[in-house]
C-alpha cells in the first residue's frame, strides 16, 4: 500500500517510519526543506529512542522516502495522513486547525483515484467533517473518504506504542476506507490488537477523552500527594494500594511536579473549551487544567521551603529539564515554570539534561547549563531533580556529597527512597512521602 504522511513532527515521523516497517511504501512530506534534507541524511529532528535505526533501515529498503514535494507523495497514495501540528491557539486555548485545513486543501488539489484521507493529528470533534467539506468543495467529483485515526503514542516509547498499541481506533462509516485501514494495520491484527471501528466524531472524541482521563488520573494522585504531606501518609503506597484494584489500574499514578508535554496541556485545554462552547462543560477537566497549572508553579515554593525559605544569592543545581525522561521535548515542561520562579526569588540556577539543553537554552534565559549532573551541582546549595532520567536514578552519592555545599536534595519525581537518602545523610524532600 502507498502512504503519504503530511507532517514530519513526532506523530508523522514515527507513524511514517512504522508504517514503512510494516511493509508499506511511505513518503513523508514536510514544507521545511532543511528538515527533509537532514532526514534524507539520517539526522532525526527529535530525540526518540530507536527512531534513527528504524528510519535508516526503511530508507535503505526503499520503503521510506522524504520530500518537500507534496504532489510526488500524494498523487499515487492510497492513504494520505494529515499529521501536522494542532497547537493551542493564542488567546482562546482552542486547537489551531489552520495547518490541518491547509493540508486538506493541498490534498484536494493533488489526489488521484480513490484516496483515504486520514486525520492522525489530534483534532476537535467535527474537524473530519470540515476536512471533508474542504476537499469536496475543491473536488466535487473526487473519490475519497475522510477517516479519523487518532494516535496514542507516548514520546520516549513511541515506536513500541505504535507497534504494540493497546488498541487502534478508526472513525469512518465508509466501507472501502475501513477495508483499507484494516489492511494498513494488518501486522497488528496478527497480534490480536483490538481495532475499534466507530463513527468519525466518536473517534475524534476518544482521543481527547483518553488524554483528559489520564490527566485527571495524574492530577488526582498529585493532590493525594499534597494531602499525604499534610497527614503523614505515603503517596507511593496510596498509589499501589488503589492501583492494585483492576478497576483503577496502576499506571499513571506517579505523583510528580505536574504533567507537561505536547499533548496533555493542549488537549485538556481544547477539550475544556469545546465542552464549554457547546454547553456541556466537563468540569472535572476544567479543574484539572487549573490545578496542574498551579502545581507547576507551586513546585518552586517547595524547593524554596526545602532550602530554608530564602534562596537569594544561593545556587541551585537542577537535574532534568525535559517534561519527562527519554525526550528532548520542552513543551509545557514543569522546569519552564520552576526555574524562572527560583531565579525570580534570587537564586542562580545551573542545570543539566541529557537531551533537552539545546531546546531549553532558547526557553530558559539566565540559566547556566552544565556538562554533567555532577557539574550542575558543583558548589550548589541544593540538588533538585525535575525529570526522572535513568542516569539520575543511579547517582554516585559520594560525588554528590563532595560537589554540594549542603546536604539538601529535592526530588520532584520520587526516584529515591526517603529512608536510603536519610541514611546517606541527606536532607531529602520528595513528593507526598514522609
Ligand atoms: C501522552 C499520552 O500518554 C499519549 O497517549 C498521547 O498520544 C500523547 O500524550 P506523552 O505526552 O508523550 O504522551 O507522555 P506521557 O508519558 O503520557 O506523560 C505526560 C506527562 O504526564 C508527563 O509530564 C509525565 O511526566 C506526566 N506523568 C505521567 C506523571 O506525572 N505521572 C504519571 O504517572 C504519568
Amino acid at each position: 500500500m502507498r502512504v503519504a504522511m503530511i507532517g514530519t513532527g513526532y506523530v508523522g515521523l514515527v507513524s511514517g517510519a512504522c508504517f514503512a516497517d510494516f511493509g508499506h511504501i511511505v513518503t513523508c512530506v514536510d514544507k521545511d526543506a532543511s528538515k527533509i534534507e537532514r532526514l534524507k541524511n539520517g539526522i532525526m529532528p527529535i530525540y526518540e529512542p530507536g527512531l534513527d535505526a528504524l528510519v535508516a533501515s526503511n530508507v535503505e529498503e526503499e520503503r521510506l522516502f522524504f520530500t518537500t514535494d507534496a504532489a510526488e507523495a500524494i498523487k499515487d497514495a492510497d492513504a494520505v495522513f494529515i499529521a501536522v501540528g494542532t497547537p493551542s491557539r493564542r488567546g482562546d486555548g482552542h486547537a489551531d486547525l489552520s495547518y490541518v485545513y491547509a493540508a486538506a486543501e493541498e490534498i484536494a488539489g493533488l489526489m488521484d483515484g480513490f484516496t483515504v484521507v486520514v486525520t492522525k493529528s489530534t483534532v476537535p470533534v467535527g474537524t473530519g467533517d470540515e476536512v471533508e467539506d474542504i476537499i469536496r468543495k475543491a473536488r466535487p467529483d473526487g473519490d475519497f473518504a475522510v477517516v479519523s485515526n487518532p494516535e496514542f503514542l507516548r514520546e520516549g516509547a513511541a515506536i513500541k506504542d505504535f507497534k504494540i498499541p493497546d488498541r487502534v481506533v478508526v472513525g469512518t462509516e465508509d466501507e472501502r476506507a475501513r477495508q483499507l485501514m484494516r489492511e494498513l494495520y494488518r501486522p497488528l491484527f496478527l497480534n490480536e490488537t483490538p481495532i475499534l471501528f466507530t463513527d468519525r466524531r466518536t473517534s475524534e472524541l476518544i482521543k481527547y477523552a483518553a488524554n483528559a482521563f489520564l490527566a485527571v488520573k495524574i492530577t488526582f494522585i498529585n493532590e493525594m500527594a499534597d494531602l499525604c504531606e499534610k497527614v503523614g501518609a505515603n503517596v507511593q503506597e496510596v498509589s499501589r494500594g488503589i492501583g492494585l484494584d483492576n478497576r483503577i489500574g496502576r499506571k499513571f499514578l506517579n505523583a510528580g511536579p505536574g504533567y507537561g508535554g505536547s499533548c496533555f496541556p493542549k488537549d485538556t485545554l481544547a477539550l475544556s473549551k469545546t465542552a464549554n462552547d457547546v454547553g456541556a462543560p466537563v468540569r472535572i477537566v476544567d479543574t484539572v487544567v487549573e490545578v496542574n497549572k498551579a502545581r507547576k508553579k507551586a513546585m518552586a515554593d517547595k524547593v524554596i521551603a526545602a532550602m530554608g525559605g530564602d534562596v537569594k544569592g544561593k545556587t541551585i543545581g537542577v537535574l532534568g529539564l525535559a517534561f519527562k525522561q527519554n525526550t528532548d521535548d520542552m513543551r509545557d515542561a514543569p522546569s519552564l515554570d520552576i526555574l524562572p520562579a527560583l531565579m525570580a526569588a534570587g537564586a542562580k540556577v545551573r542545570a543539566y539534561d541529557p537531551e533537552a539543553m539545546t531546546e531549553a537554552a532558547h526557553l530558559l534565559e539566565g540559566v547556566d547549563f552544565a556538562t554533567s549532573p555532577y557539574d550542575a551541582i558543583q558548589n550548589a546549595d541544593a540538588m533538585v531533580i525535575i525529570t526522572e532520567w535513568d542516569q539520575f536514578r543511579a547517582l554516585d552519592f559520594e560525588r554528590v556529597k563532595a560537589a554540594l555545599n549542603t546536604n539538601i536534595v529535592v526530588d520532584l519525581r520520587n526516584i529515591y527512597s526517603p529512608e536510603d537518602m536519610a541514611a546517606r545523610g541527606f536532607a531529602y524532600t520528595s513528593i507526598g512521602r514522609p
